[in-house]
């Protein structure tokens, strides 16, 4: 699999069919007797099998040689990753920020450099998220990965990726998403000397679009802007390592060829990326500051209506024009959880200290919200239409509170001085 041989499938949890040989895809059933060419057919199911059809998830594919065919996975070192619960660290109610984390001295592939900054719920109980950051200088070879814990929302801040899944390849880059569901192997290549980005796993109900309620038809993430690779295999005989992700711990085995081998394969249980340009971003015309869900790209619901297992949200470039109205976001304290992160640019409600891969932390119910400078600024301006051009940020939101890891809290990287940006409010009250 080649770079040079993208090729996408658009809409979103669409029914697609695609096969990278002719007459491979078997027509007019799932399971024939003899598949085509010589194939073993095979079905990975994303949701329960009884799933509402507008949510059931599942895929068939036609492969050169099952996935059960391998010997019993052995425990790996964890190395940084941690998993739901997550309770190596008693969860402070201070707001965090982290520095970008550096890039590994050594070589270092994708699953190796993965480290969890932290996460909540319960993986087994298939609830909550963790956060993790990934930082590689070499692709991973002859080396697959997969994760039964959840579905990989992969955000990528430096350097392109190479995506190579079962299902075929995509490439995702700054800018861009990539959703890996549960269960789906992949191998990350580099496309640049070295990669760094967030990726939210997702314990829970996948990601869907959100529902647009009154604002109708159309608008924020449109379904035809998602992309799902084609079929694209790999004949190999060479031996290959798969990793595994269950119940928090890392697993491996080898097999004596590349698992990527699905020739053919139709359904909507696939890996996609979509492209943050896309987003049609809507706003206030008139005045105040609507809640950043209006930004939401995805969203991953709990049993709880209206309360997300986790939003992917994003503040992209945007015109604001709302009158007589503080801008940025006001003060505010939240039910939800907030993990904030940046792709490129500035954030427009934190003048300095909030970097381009670095990250924040607001937990439940504790205060922030605009720092000093940005306070007095945002009082100050002048309210014409203005732009805000080149920046990107995002926030992974959840319903249950995000509980830092050992290594969040002790990495040099930690600020220890956050809670200064929001020191020095003078009284302005006039009584
Ligand atoms: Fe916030």
């Amino acid at each position: 699999m080649t770079e040079k041989a993208l090729r996408y499938l658009s809409g979103f949890g669409n029914e697609h069919a695609t096969q990278a040989v002719p007459g491979t895809l078997p027509e007019g059933q799932n399971a024939p007797q003899r598949p085509p060419r010589g194939l073993y057919t095979e079905q990975i199911s994303g949701t329960p099998f009884t799933a509402p059809r507008g949510h059931n998830r599942r895929s068939w594919l036609y492969r050169i040689r099952p996935s059960a065919m391998h010997p019993a996975f052995r425990r790996i070192d964890n190395c940084l990753i941690r998993s739901a619960p997550f309770d190596e660290a008693v969860p402070p109610p201070n707001r965090l920020r982290w520095d970008p984390l550096p890039f590994p001295d050594e070589s270092t592939d994708f699953i190796e450099g993965m480290v969890t900054l932290g996460g909540n719920g319960d993986a087994g109980g298939r609830s909550g998220v963790a956060i993790h950051i990934y930082r590689a200088t070499r692709s991973m070879e002859r080396r697959v990965f997969y994760d039964a814990d959840g579905e990989l929302l992969i955000v990528p801040q430096t350097g392109r990726l190479l995506l190579a899944t079962e299902l075929g390849a995509m490439e995702a880059g700054p800018g861009e998403i990539a959703i890996i569901p549960r269960g789906i192997k992949f191998r990350v290549a580099l496309i640049d000397d070295r990669v760094r980005g967030y990726i939210c796993e997702n314990y829970g109900a996948l990601f869907r679009l959100p529902e647009l309620g009154p604002i109708g038809a159309n608008g924020l993430a449109n379904p035809r802007d998602f992309r799902t690779p084609v079929a694209a295999f790999e004949d190999s005989d060479e031996p290959y390592e798969v990793v595994a992700k269950f119940e928090g711990n890392l697993w491996a085995t080898e097999i004596d060829h590349s698992p990527l081998d699905v020739v053919a394969w139709h359904g909507n249980y696939a890996p996609y990326a979509y492209d943050l340009a896309r987003f049609n971003t809507l706003g206030t015309v008139s005045f105040d500051h609507p809640d950043p869900s209006i930004f939401t790209v995805l969203t991953a619901p709990s049993d709880t209506p209206g309360t997300a297992n986790c939003d992917f949200v994003i503040f992209p470039s945007r015109w604001l024009v709302a009158e007589h109205t503080f801008r940025p976001p006001w003060f505010h304290r939240n039910y939800m959880n907030e993990f904030m992160g940046l792709v490129h640019g500035a954030y427009d409600a934190k003048a300095e200290g909030f970097l381009p891969g670095g990250a924040s932390l607001h937990n439940c119910m504790s205060a922030h919200g605009p720092d000093r400078a940005t306070f007095e600024k945002a009082t100050a301006a002048e309210l014409k239409p203005q732009k805000i051009v080149d920046t990107l940020a995002f926030m992974f939101e959840t319903r249950l509170v995000i509980r830092p890891t050992r290594f969040a809290l002790e990495t040099p990287a930690l600020q220890h001085d956050y809670d200064a940006c929001w020191a020095g409010f003078e009284k302005l009250f006039r009584g």
